[in-house]
């Protein structure tokens, strides 16, 4: 523990398992007090009696449920310094097979919520006047244009440009506020481990792809924490508006490296 965010007040949505889990562990070891916000109860609680932390139920899709989230922070903690908007879920279809009701839910839980997120913590970052900073999971699908999951990338796609035009806000506000994004690539969850498999199948199974689907070794969900850690501490104080692509050159080599 080198203590890189001590004294900072952390929501990590989606903590419970993955990447989340993952970011709230080691912001809790480098010294944060890390609220784990998710709707995975068991897991939730388990990962934050674990870190010395506080589960809360939140439904992200919620904007009331923010509301009341941020006021019980207020409340209990008088700051909150580090909102880490990771929650997300993929269903796979193109633009011709998604349903609307897939489409909605994939962009409630991505697009709705960081947007909820960052609406009702950026008040209440503001009056600490200290040191803030918003990480917005997306994805290497917010950059690449991925068919075989067209909502996530709709709504992945989204989420970078809200967290550039967040940056500036807060940046022309002179809030010392920070808004950046991180694009993860094939790190190994129950997400991927659940859908990787079904896209990948779509891949190989689609007849107009001629050359075989390349393999790229995994990363892991700790390949993705410590760049949070990084962004969440004062380290990063001149790195605003900007994305992050951890993905080990997929989205620059189309996955040709193993
Ligand atoms: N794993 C990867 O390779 C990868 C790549 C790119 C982007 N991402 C993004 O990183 C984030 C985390 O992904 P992961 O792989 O850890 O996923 P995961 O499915 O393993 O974990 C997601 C977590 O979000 C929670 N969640 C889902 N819906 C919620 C809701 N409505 N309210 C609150 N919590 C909710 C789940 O309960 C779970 O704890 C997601 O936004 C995902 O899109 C992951």
């Amino acid at each position: 523990m080198t203590d890189r965010v001590a004294g900072k007040v952390c929501i990590v949505t989606g903590g419970a398992m993955g990447l989340g889990e993952a970011d709230s562990r080691r912001l809790a070891q480098e010294g944060g007090t890390v609220i784990v916000a998710d709707i995975a109860d068991d897991e939730g609680q388990k990962v934050a009696s674990e870190i010395g932390g506080e589960y809360y139920h939140l439904d992200v899709t919620n904007e009331e449920a923010w509301v009341n989230l941020i006021a019980h922070v207020k409340e209990k903690y008088g700051k909150l310094n580090v909102l880490v908007n990771n929650a997300g879920i993929v269903i796979p279809g193109t633009v011709e097979t998604c349903s609307e009701e897939d489409w909605r839910a994939v962009n409630a839980v991505s697009t709705d919520a960081t947007f909820y997120g960052m609406k009702h913590a950026i008040p209440l970052m503001r009056e600490s006047g200290e040191g803030c900073s918003i990480i917005n999971m997306s994805s290497i699908a917010g950059i690449a244009g991925i068919p075989y999951v067209f909502s996530y990338a709709a709504a992945k796609g989204a989420v970078r440009l809200m967290s550039k035009a967040a940056a500036v806000h807060c940046a022309q506000n002179g809030d010392k506020i920070r808004v950046n994004s991180i694009h993860p690539g094939g790190i190994v969850t129950p997400m991927t481990q659940k859908v990787g498999a079904q896209v990948a199948a779509a891949m190989e199974e689609d007849p107009r792809n001629s050359q075989p689907v390349a393999g790229t070794t995994p990363g892991e969900p700790d390949d993705i924490a410590w760049m949070v850690v990084y962004l969440a501490s004062d380290e990063s104080k001149y790195t605003n508006g900007a994305e992050l692509v951890i993905d080990n050159t997929v989205t620059i080599t189309e996955g040709i490296v193993p």
